[in-house]
């Protein structure tokens, strides 16, 4: 079965309630009906109710940048995967390169994270890259493997079923350098390579693997081209409702 492909618009920490919604009223007429791609938002967690009302409805669907792996309790500022759901999330991005540096994510709490959006239901999308001096120290496998295995400790593949992964190499996120189709593959086969020692053949054959890393309108078509990129994870260039579109459409 084909794997269907996934667009992560990952506005980061931009955009108001009302920009969110505005934002919407202008995408949804610009996507084609795409029914063999999801196409999901993740608004600042304060815009997620406007924006899943704006998006009532329509093929899009909502997401949240972060989770606390708690279920509930004294954990100021913390949202947990329940309240995510109830607001009407579907999808979760977990150790996005920006949490693991400025926020001090680690290996393990990316695991609870990880277990904590399974057992809620959502979708994660885990995010693993390596930085550029692994890279050109020649550690880019290494990491990939290192990330995954520990993200994946004491989760089985059947309650995996859900997790896609974005492979984002940290020299690429907002640099406007993007990693050639080339290299991506290769990592993303890094990455199906792990997820097949760990939970099997038939799951890493269905694990949607996406790209993210300085994706604009102008290279998307040639990075959807390699049949080892299951779809995108957009910062910068998800920010504007034109552009966006033109991504997904590509
Ligand atoms: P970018 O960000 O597209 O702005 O490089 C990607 C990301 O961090 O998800």
């Amino acid at each position: 079965m084909p794997r269907t492909r996934l667009f992560a618009a990952n506005w980061k920490m931009h955009k108001t309630p009302a920009q969110a919604s505005h934002f919407v009223r202008d995408f949804l007429p610009l996507i084609s009906n795409h029914a063999d791609r999801e196409i999901v938002l993740f608004p600042p967690a304060i815009c997620i109710p406007a924006t899943v009302e704006a998006a009532k409805r329509s093929q899009l669907h909502v997401g949240a940048q972060n989770l606390c792996w708690e279920k509930a309790g004294a954990f100021t500022g913390e949202i947990s995967a329940a309240m995510l759901v109830a607001a009407g999330c579907t999808h979760v991005i977990i150790g996005h390169s920006e949490r693991r540096q400025y926020f001090g994510e680690t290996d393990a709490m990316v695991n609870k994270k990880l277990k904590a959006a399974l057992e809620s239901r959502l979708t994660p999308i885990l995010c693993v890259g390596e930085a550029l001096q692994e890279r050109e120290a020649g550690d880019t496998d290494d990491v990939l493997r290192r990330q995954c295995t520990e993200a994946f400790r004491e989760i089985s593949a059947v309650s995996a079923a859900k997790l896609a992964i974005a492979y984002e190499p940290v020299w690429a996120i907002g640099t406007g350098k993007t990693a050639t189709p080339e290299m991506a593959a290769a990592a993303h086969e890094t990455i199906r390579a792990e997820a097949a020692d760990v939970f099997g053949n038939k799951f890493s054959k269905g694990l949607r693997i996406l790209y993210g890393g300085s994706v604009r309108p102008d290279n998307a078509g040639e990075l959807m081209a390699e049949s080892e990129i299951d779809g995108a994870l957009i910062g910068g260039a998800s920010l504007e409702a034109k552009s966006l579109a033109a991504i997904v459409n590509s």
